[in-house]
Order: C-alpha cells, then structure tokens, then sequence
C-alpha cells in the first residue's frame, strides 16, 4: 500500500469562524500554483461546510463533515444528517473519532451503522480507531484497535471507497507520537484486520494515521509501512502548517526520503 497516492485530511473540529476560510483558501491559492499529487480534505465544523464547499469548489480540496447521525433524518434535534452533509458539498464524514467515543459514549456498534448510512448517501466515510494510553501501557493496543476495526465495519464495506484513521487517543492534541515501530506495529493489525474483515477488498483500504502530526513529523510518519495518510487535527487549522504536512506526502517527497 506504500505507494499509492496518500490522503491528508485536516479535522478543524470546535475551531473555525467564517473568517477563518480565508486560511482554507490561502491553502487553495498555494495548491492551485503547485498542484498537490496527494488526495487532500478538510473537514470543518457543520456550520462551515457549506460555505468551504463553495468557496474551495473546483479546486482540488475535498471536503468532509466531522460526523453524522446512523439515522437518514427524522426528529434528532441538534443532530446532522448525511444527506445533509452530501447537500452542503461534502464527500467524506469522519466517524467514530475518539472525542466522539469518550466524550459521547460512540460504540463500534453504532459507529457501524452511521457507515452504513453515510455511504448510503453517497459520502466516503474515515473510522477512527485508537487505545488509551491505559489501554497501550497493558499491552491492549492492538487487540483494542482490531477489536474497533471489525466491529465499526459493517458487512457491506467491502463494496464501498472508506479509510480508517488509527488516531491514539493518548497522542491527540498532546505533542506525543508513538515510535515507528508502533505505528507500524498497529498498522499492520488494522491491515489484517481489513483483511479478515473484508476479503481481497482490504487490502486497498487507505489507513491514515492521526495524532500530534506535525511539518516536523510528517515525513517520518508517512514513510512507515501501510501509513496511507494522516488525519491532522491543530496543524490544519494554518494554511501554511497544513501545506507543509500536504507536500511531505507528495510520491516524490516520500520516495526521496525513504532513499534517505
Ligand atoms: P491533533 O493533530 O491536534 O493531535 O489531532 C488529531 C486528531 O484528533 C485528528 O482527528
């Protein structure tokens, strides 16, 4: 999976006022002289997707709700459809972040059936996965992280475009990053896990990995085997931050620097 085109999708979560787009479209300027050669999204807060789509429309930066509810519509007060978000300009949905699992109680189960019905609108959805690090430090990462991966997938994911986003809870927002060795430790689980989940059709699921991902980081980490990307929460909010983590992922970028 090491070769094909990386995705860098940048998670703006509570951030993000109208004035902010500017910071999106200074992102757009920089890219409509230097074409990214990576897949490249943004997924602001619901009240902003809309106006993003509209003004990043056509160029080349997708855009992505950071959740939606596992029903199509009815009486869910407060809450976002798929369907609303594929009618705002959205492509992608993140589902099942980890602030979404702790701070609300998102299970697997549930994180499923919001797949299911997101893609049913037609949206590509990124399940997140992650221990804690009570979790990492008793040896559970990787059975936690596998045990998420097949019980967030719903049988009929093997027939739709989905990344999954393995995001340590312990390295969001903190500056820590796990090793190399740990990425690659659990990105080779989750790969198994999409295998024996999906079949032949889990081998081309894109994973990204998430947490702390920084221009300083970046390269490293999208070197590592079976890392297909990064979701970046606070270094996306900055055009010039978020840029730098987009160029490291271009194929000759990665290619040079896996030659060292
Ligand atoms: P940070 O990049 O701010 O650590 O956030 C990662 C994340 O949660 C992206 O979904």
């Amino acid at each position: 999976m090491k070769q094909s085109v990386k995705m860098i999708v940048g998670n703006w979560k509570m951030n993000g006022l109208t004035a902010d787009l500017g910071e999106a479209r200074a992102l757009t300027e920089s890219l409509s002289d230097a074409p990214a050669s990576c897949r490249v999204a943004l997924c602001p807060a619901a009240t902003l997707v809309a106006q993003m789509a509209w003004a990043l429309k056509g160029q080349g930066v997708e855009i992505g709700g950071q959740d939606c509810h596992a029903e199509p519509k009815g009486a869910f007060t407060g809450s976002i459809s798929a369907a609303m978000l594929v009618d705002a300009g959205a492509r992608l949905v993140i589902l099942g972040h980890s602030e979404r699992r702790q701070g609300l109680g998102e299970t697997d189960s549930l994180v499923a059936a919001k797949f299911e019905t997101a893609v049913a609108a037609g949206l590509e959805p990124i399940v997140c996965v992650g221990e804690t690090l009570t979790q990492r430090e008793t040896g559970q990462a990787v059975p936690l992280v596998t045990a998420q991966v097949l019980g967030s997938l719903p049988d009929a994911a093997a027939s739709h475009a989905f990344a999954v986003a393995y995001e340590p809870v312990w390295a969001i927002g903190t500056g820590l990053t796990p090793t190399v060795a740990q990425i690659a430790e659990v990105h080779e689980a989750i790969r198994s896990a999409l295998v024996q989940r999906l079949g032949p059709a889990g081998t081309r699921v894109p994973i990204l990995y998430g947490g702390s991902v920084t221009p300083a980081n970046a390269g490293e980490i999208l070197q590592v085997a079976e890392v297909g990307g990064a979701l970046v929460g606070g270094a996306s909010l900055k055009a010039a931050s978020f840029l730098a983590i987009v160029r490291a992922a271009e194929p000759a970028r990665v290619a040079a620097d896996a030659q060292g």
